[in-house]
């Protein structure tokens, strides 16, 4: 367990440099089931929940080992391994990604339900809808779906649910689709930076994907996949949550290594509320010199603001100068966050699937509880607003998502210190 201690109401200063997408990651190591050689990834984060699958992936036969600080090199050394472990897969729900890679290049896989953030209802029914059209058979055994095929075929696919597509859907599908013979196309399809980067990679290892980053993915069937080498994009969201952090603090932040047009709406969004906002190739520069101004934001799939980032830009509006609106499209009830925003003093209610936020001036120092990632990032954020010592508890959930925040935060001049904690059982023992 892990504390964050924060000294809050320092403006945030100068440069830092993002890292590799974590939701980029997550879906190429599981996809690097599929290859017949090893595959390197550059750029990739140290964070758990890369850690995390590579447990799983070390259980299903695979050689996972860093080479250098952020370059996972992946080799399958036992083919004939298929079952994806409970106490991790438990932990991370993009562990769930291993399903139709497995399925299409061993031909047989037994994966849990998966687990991962705290954010509501998050069936899997379009992942085997999809992959059931691709032919793979499944039941569900305790908890496990387990699940077979003999050659998966091509075959016209709609991931389209109530709300929207799903990102880690269309990964598993379009991963499963690159071995199937013949043609796939996926209908509804999610348009993210990550899905477009997960294709790009497979194409790298002799897959034939068309239409990334549009709702309609082709992909001619290979019989195999080689090894290779790919860089990984930079992490919007922790390009994102930094820029926040700037704006909150009425800071100027430039965060290098960013790819603006990810951001665009965001970025947008910002403005509106009276950022200064200077986007270059790849860099981008926030000043905030006032507090925000209220506005109506609603979370949606790319190219929307996504909702990885709904938590931060809550926290933000709370200290606008104004009532604010929060609607969350993509996941309705992910609004952990909101009691403990209130608990630093902010004015946020939650209201027919909104939240409504009543700005105030500033936010005063407490102790608060970490609970989901993003949850936890926007505690961080009012923690470097607020007047007075903030205290975060269970804070190792922001390494899941979070390559050394706390290190990348003090550089820009806020006052936060890790610690770690001592349940109390430990003291007892002690
Ligand atoms: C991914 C991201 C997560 C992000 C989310 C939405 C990864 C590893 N995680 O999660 O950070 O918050 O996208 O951008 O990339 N749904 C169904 N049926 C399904 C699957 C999903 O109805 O089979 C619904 C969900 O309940 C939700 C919506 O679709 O309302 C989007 O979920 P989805 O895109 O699947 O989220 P994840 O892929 O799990």
């Amino acid at each position: 367990m892990a504390i964050f201690r924060i000294f809050g109401g320092v403006p945030l200063h100068g440069d830092v440099r993002v890292g590799g997408a974590k939701n980029a990651a997550l879906p190429m190591m599981a996809a690097a089931l599929l290859a017949d050689g090893p595959v390197r990834l550059e750029g990739v984060p140290q964070l758990t929940d890369v850690e995390m699958l590579g447990r799983v992936l070390r259980a299903l036969g695979m050689r996972v080992r860093w080479t250098n600080e952020n370059r996972l090199c992946l080799e399958t050394i036992n083919a004939r391994a298929v079952e994806a472990p409970y106490k991790y897969v438990r932990r991370l729900r993009a562990g769930f990604c291993v399903l139709g890679p497995l399925v299409a290049r061993r031909g047989r896989a037994v994966v849990p339900l998966p687990g991962g953030c705290r954010i509501g209802d998050r069936p899997v029914d379009l992942h085997l809808a999809g992959l059931s059209a691709l032919g793979m058979r499944w039941r569900l055994e305790r908890g496990f779906i387990v699940a077979e095929a003999e050659r998966l075929a091509g075959a016209e696919v709609d991931l389209a649910g109530p709300r929207g597509s799903t990102v880690t859907g269309t990964a598993n599908v379009m991963s499963a689709a690159v071995l199937a013979e013949g043609i796939t196309i996926i209908r509804g399809a999610a348009r993210e930076p990550e899905i477009v980067d997960l294709g790009r990679f497979l194409n790298r290892l002799g897959a034939r994907i068309d239409g990334l980053g549009t709702p309609e993915i082709r992909i001619t069937g290979v019989p195999r996949l080689s090894g290779g080498t790919y860089r990984i994009i930079p992490d919007r969201i922790e390009a994102g949550t930094l820029l926040t952090a700037a704006a909150m603090t009425q800071g100027n932040v430039r965060v290098s290594g960013a790819i603006p047009e990810h951001l665009e709406s965001v970025l947008e969004h910002l403005r509106q509320m009276g950022a200064e906002i200077v986007a270059e190739e790849k860099s981008i520069e926030l000043r905030m010199t006032d507090r925000p101004l209220p506005l109506e934001l609603e979370a949606r799939p790319y190219p929307g603001v996504p909702t990885d980032l709904q938590a931060q830009l809550t926290a933000l509006l709370s200290l606008a100068r104004g009532t604010s609106r929060v609607t969350d499209t993509v996941f309705p009830q992910r609004f952990l966050h909101v009691p403990e925003l209130n608990r630093l003093g902010g004015r946020l209610r939650r209201k027919n699937g909104s939240v409504v936020i009543e700005g105030v001036e500033r936010f005063r120092g407490a102790a608060v509880q970490a609970s989901d990632l993003r949850a936890s990032a926007a505690l961080v954020l009012a923690g470097l607003a607020a007047r007075g010592e903030t205290v975060i508890h269970a804070a190792q959930h922001l390494d899941r998502g979070y390559e050394r925040l706390e290190e990348k935060l003090a550089w820009l001049g806020a006052g936060i210190v890790r610690e770690k904690s001592i349940c109390p059982q430990m003291v007892h023992v002690m």
